[in-house]
């Protein structure tokens, strides 16, 4: 009986097998790949359980990013601000208003305001906030006009693409480093931002990393 069928043809229930289950996952992969957050993140503006404005706060009132955001220059990671720190002002400023009664709740308890994180990234790639704004890398670069929006939303992709565009040619990138706050600051001219930001990579020793091993340890 084994000599009237080649030997192949034993493994052919075993090759649909796995055939059907590579068909599977490469659909799946391709729907998974299509509707991941990579896709669905520019844009994305979850709904917060305090109706924090950037715009009041960072550019009306002209609060610093970092009397917040402490952590951003000294770490890689930028921290939201524990409700305390809301509590220094709220104390006395809408101190009755129902829309900061969570932010009370929160300051007494301890517990912290479950905010929703919007910029996130995979845990495969390696970031650090420290490292760019300390070399004249803006927050606006990456998370677009905060200080204009009431509600934080995606604006920019941060994507492997993204990141490698401004990292090919940091010098159209770097600001002085007093500006690296000022989310509405302009180039003279991209000539300027061009010069200037040629003297700035000699200057702090910035080199264009592209490197695989930059991002992906
Ligand atoms: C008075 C405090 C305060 C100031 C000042 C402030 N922020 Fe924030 N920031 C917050 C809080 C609270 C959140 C979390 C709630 C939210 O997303 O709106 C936040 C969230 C963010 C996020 C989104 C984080 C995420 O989840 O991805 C970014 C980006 C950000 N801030 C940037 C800035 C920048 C840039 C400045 C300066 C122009 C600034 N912030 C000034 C309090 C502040
Ligand atoms: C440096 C002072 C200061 C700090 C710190 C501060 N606020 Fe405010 N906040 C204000 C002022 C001033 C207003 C405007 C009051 C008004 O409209 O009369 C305001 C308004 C608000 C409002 C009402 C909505 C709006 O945009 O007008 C909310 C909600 C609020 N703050 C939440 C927070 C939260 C949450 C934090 C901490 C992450 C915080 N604030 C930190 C001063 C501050
Ligand atoms: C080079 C790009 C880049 C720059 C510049 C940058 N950020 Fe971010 N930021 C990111 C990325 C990427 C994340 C998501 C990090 C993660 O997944 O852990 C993030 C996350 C955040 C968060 C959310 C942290 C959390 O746990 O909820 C805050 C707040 C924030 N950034 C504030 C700032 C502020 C303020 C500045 C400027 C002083 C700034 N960022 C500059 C790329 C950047
Ligand atoms: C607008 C310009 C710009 C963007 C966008 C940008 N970077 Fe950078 N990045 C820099 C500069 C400038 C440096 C400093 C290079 C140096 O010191 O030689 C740097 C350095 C780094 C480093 C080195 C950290 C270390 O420990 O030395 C990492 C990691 C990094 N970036 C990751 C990212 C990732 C991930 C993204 C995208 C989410 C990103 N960057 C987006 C400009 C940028
Ligand atoms: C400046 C930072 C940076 C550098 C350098 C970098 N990557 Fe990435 N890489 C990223 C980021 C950010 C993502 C996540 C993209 C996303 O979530 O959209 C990523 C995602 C990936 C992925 C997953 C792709 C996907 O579609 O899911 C692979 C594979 C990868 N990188 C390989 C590489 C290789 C190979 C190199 C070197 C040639 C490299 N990366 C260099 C930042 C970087």
């Amino acid at each position: 009986m084994s000599d009237l069928f080649p030997k192949w043809t034993n493994r052919l229930p075993l090759y649909a097998a796995v055939s059907g289950v590579l068909a599977v996952t490469s659909v799946t992969a391709a729907v998974w790949y299509y509707f991941t957050p990579k896709y669905a993140r520019v844009g994305y503006q979850p709904l917060q359980p305090v109706t924090f404005s950037h715009a009041t706060h960072a550019d009306q009132l002209g609060i610093d990013c970092r009397y917040c955001h402490n952590g951003v220059e000294k770490s890689w990671f930028s921290n939201v601000p524990a409700s305390t720190v809301c509590m220094n002002c709220h104390v006395q400023v809408l101190k009755d208003d129902p829309r900061l009664a969570l932010v009370r709740e929160s300051a007494q308890s301890g517990r912290p305001i479950p905010w929703v994180q919007v910029h996130k990234l995979p845990d495969y790639v390696f970031f650090n906030h420290s490292v760019h704004v300390n070399r004249g890398i803006s927050c606006v670069a990456c998370h677009g006009q905060v200080n204009h929006e009431d509600e934080i939303r995606h604006l920019q992709p941060l994507s492997m693409t993204f990141c490698l565009d401004c990292h090919r040619q940091p010098a159209a990138n770097l600001r002085p480093p007093n500006q690296v706050y000022n989310l509405d600051w302009q180039p003279a001219s991209p000539e300027k931002q061009l010069a200037d930001g040629t003297r700035f990579m000699k200057e702090w020793k910035v080199e264009s990393l592209e490197n695989c091993t930059t991002c992906h340890r």
